[in-house]
């Protein structure tokens, strides 16, 4: 219960790694804004919190918009006076993506031409799609960690808490360009780079701001893989040490080590809970 009286923000809630993140804050003890554009999936965490017998609230968040992510702290002091922790877990792995295995699977197999020939996706790119996802997984990071650090600054002067902590969800596509598409790939080593700025930025305001960098995790964003034929699943399974994708759970509760006192000297971090990826 290391989250006993506190509140949390997570964006993303509604389904995968930010759902597992609203579960494991809500099991410690902590009241929850479940956010996400997704609404009908927010309401399920939601439901599923409350039937265990924790506190959450749903939000519509569109997390590319700066009122949008202001809305969403402000429920949260509103509903339990005060925002101690924010996950930002909304995210995509490319401008299009729903969530929908079939469609990822529809890509995939018209893009089949790029993986012999990744020249032609250079030539061919549409910087829109750059745009897109830059939007939501860079700028709908730093949107909600602005407008959940603003009530965190307000809570700290007002005594209301000693501190608080934000925690980006990256991905090992921050560091390894072979981990994700292009856009993907940039977006998630920016956010990591804003997670070291903003941790130095806010260190003397009293809060933390770490990353999460995960491996393969077992939600919509990769049901697509178990789609592969054996010659591509093969060697991409073989990249993981572990030898199996992660589960959202391993990445919640890295989160709540990194929220809690456990984590209170570590601040500009990033954890990469990847079944061993980074060990090459
Ligand atoms: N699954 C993985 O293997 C993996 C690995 C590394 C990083 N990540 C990152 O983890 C985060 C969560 O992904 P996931 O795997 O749980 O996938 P997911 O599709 O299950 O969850 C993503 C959530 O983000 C929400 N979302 C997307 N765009 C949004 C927007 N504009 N506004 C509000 N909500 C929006 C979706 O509705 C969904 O609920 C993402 O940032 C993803 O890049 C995932």
């Amino acid at each position: 219960m290391r989250f006993e009286d506190m509140a949390a923000v997570v964006t993303g809630g509604g389904n995968g790694i930010g759902r597992a993140c609203c579960v494991r804050f809500a099991s410690e003890g902590a009241a929850v804004v479940v956010a996400d554009r997704d609404v009908t999936g927010a309401d399920a965490t939601v439901a599923q919190i409350v039937a265990a017998g924790g506190r959450a609230v749903a939000c519509s968040l569109d997390a590319t918009s700066r009122i949008d992510n202001d809305a969403m702290a402000q429920l949260c002091v509103d509903t339990y006076g005060r925002l101690d922790h924010v996950v930002t877990a909304a995210g995509v792995s490319h401008a299009k993506y729903t969530g929908d295995a079939e469609e990822e699977a529809k890509r995939l197999i018209e893009r089949v031409g790029y993986r012999e020939q990744p020249h032609l996706e250079v030539l061919d790119y549409d910087v829109d799609e750059f745009r897109t996802v830059v939007d939501i997984n860079l700028i709908g990071s730093f949107l909600a960690a602005q407008a959940c650090a603003a009530r965190m600054v307000e809570g700290i002067e007002a005594g209301k808490q000693s501190g608080g902590s934000i925690v980006t969800i990256a991905s090992i596509a921050a560091k390894h360009p072979d981990a994700g598409p292009l856009a993907y790939v940039c977006s998630k080593s920016a956010v990591w780079m804003m997670t070291k700025k903003l941790a130095r930025m806010l260190a003397k305001a009293g809060i933390r701001v770490n990353a999460i960098g995960p491996g393969f995790i077992d939600t919509n964003m990769t049901q697509v893989i178990e789609m592969f034929p054996p010659e591509i699943l093969e060697p991409f399974m073989a990249q993981i040490p572990m030898g199996r994708k992660g589960q959202p759970e391993d990445i919640a509760a890295a989160a709540a080590f990194l929220c809690s006192n456990d984590a209170s000297y570590m601040t500009g971090e990033i954890l990469h809970p990847d079944g061993g990826y980074f060990t090459e």
